[in-house]
């Protein structure tokens, strides 16, 4: 409600800048309130110096010993592939024919659809991830559905329609001209609607003709604060499939590249087989990487390289994956992306668990609006119970 103020009083963590490139990166207050009015962020700190602030009767909300973090972002997962998370193939292509193809087809029937979007967001807040960048599949009813779901409990999602032409079953085929203009009838209704946006969602390259990519990126320029999102150098058969269907191009990501759809809010997820030029053009565009750590063990795709990204700052952020991904949580992810810096001789410190919050915030131009308790943010916390001491 907008004048209704509420204090939190618990341990608060959250993040004002990168760890791994800053000394200050982080508040951590072990006895912290969190005040919200309107909605709002009011203030975060220290409750010795914040309470007194607070108006006379006003009720604090006791949860000593526990933490108060900013709700976790997912940059990159599938809701359709929610019904067959931890299905194995021997790599990602025929892991999409064997079951994500048969599984996404169902998508069309838009009660389905709403008994998945149901339970994937419930299954989403249960782990703490409060926004999300979603595929949803070809079907625009799947959208529908989702965006349904996520407006009954206003959360701030991002999602969208795949767009596929080609390489893939006729019954998840659009075409060109009505990939489109579904997807801009959906961002007209959809994308800033509450707390809602929308991303445009061409699968990946090997699944978009030479004229479906064009219109992608002719509406990415159209609606340039839309999000877009995409998969690129996953797994080193599809780089090669790439090379076969586009070879004017200098590299996989140049494809991209090539129709206009390195921007700020393009998410581009797992890069694992990128190359040095691959990287500048994502940090000079402020296009994002969303890494996904479960996804890439579980598919067997390879490692992301931390060192290179953070050498040439790259804006990352941390992703699930599922279906791919074997986990809907981002604390499980951190856990499998630590392991992968490991074997890449990188090591993170426990406190670059950033990405998941202020990292995918601003990958997503979303700083001062979500993944911290800055003045004025969007009141979207996380009582983590999991984390609770004796009082
Ligand atoms: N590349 C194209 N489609 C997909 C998908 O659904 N999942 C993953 N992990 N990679 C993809
Ligand atoms: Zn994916």
């Amino acid at each position: 409600t907008t004048n209704d103020l509420q204090a939190y009083r618990a341990s608060v963590l959250h993040f004002s800048n990168d760890p791994a490139f800053h000394q200050q990166a982080f508040a951590w207050h072990e006895d912290g309130l969190l005040i919200i009015r309107g909605g709002k962020v009011q203030a975060a700190g220290d409750y010795a110096q914040l309470h007194a602030s607070l108006p006379e009767g006003c009720v604090v909300h006791d949860y000593r010993g526990k933490l108060i973090m900013p709700g976790f972002i997912d940059t990159h997962i599938h809701y359709p592939q929610t019904d067959m998370i931890a299905s194995p193939a021997p790599g990602l292509l025929p892991w999409l024919d064997t079951y994500t193809f048969p599984t996404e087809r169902k998508f069309a029937d838009p009660a389905h659809a709403g008994e998945v979007a149901h339970f994937f967001i419930k299954e989403l807040l249960r782990c703490g991830t409060t926004t999300a960048m979603v595929y949803c599949t070809v079907h625009p009813e799947s959208v529908e559905a989702f965006f349904a779901e996520s407006e009954a409990r206003n959360l701030r999602m991002v999602a969208g329609k795949v767009m596929m032409d080609r390489n893939c079953p006729d019954f998840l085929r659009d075409t060109a001209e009505s990939g489109a203009r579904e997807s801009e009838d959906l961002i007209k209704k959809w994308h800033k609607r509450g707390r809602q946006l929308y991303a445009i969602t061409p699968r990946f390259a090997p699944t978009s003709s030479e004229a479906q990519m064009q219109l992608a990126g002719e509406l990415a320029r159209a609606y340039p604060d839309t999000y877009l999102q995409t998969h690129v150098a996953e797994n080193t058969d599809e780089v090669a499939w790439v090379k076969s269907l586009f070879p004017q191009a200098r590299s996989y990501m140049d494809v991209y590249d090539h129709y206009g759809m390195l921007r700020p809010r393009s998410m581009y997820a797992h890069c694992i087989w990128l190359d040095d030029a691959d990287r500048v053009r994502m940090a000079e565009t402020q296009s994002a990487v969303s890494f996904c750590p479960t996804s890439n063990l579980f598919l067997g795709s390879g490692l992301f390289d931390f060192e290179r990204a953070d050498a040439l700052q790259v804006p990352l952020s941390m992703a699930t994956d599922v279906g791919g991904g074997t986990s809907f949580s981002m604390l499980q992810t951190m856990n499998e992306a630590y392991k992968v810096a490991r074997m890449g001789g990188t090591y993170l410190p426990a406190l670059r668990v950033l990405p998941a919050t202020l990292g995918g915030a601003r990958s997503m131009q979303l700083e001062g609006t979500i993944g911290n308790f800055v003045a004025g943010a969007e009141a979207d916390a996380l009582l983590p119970t999991y984390c609770s001491a004796p009082v």
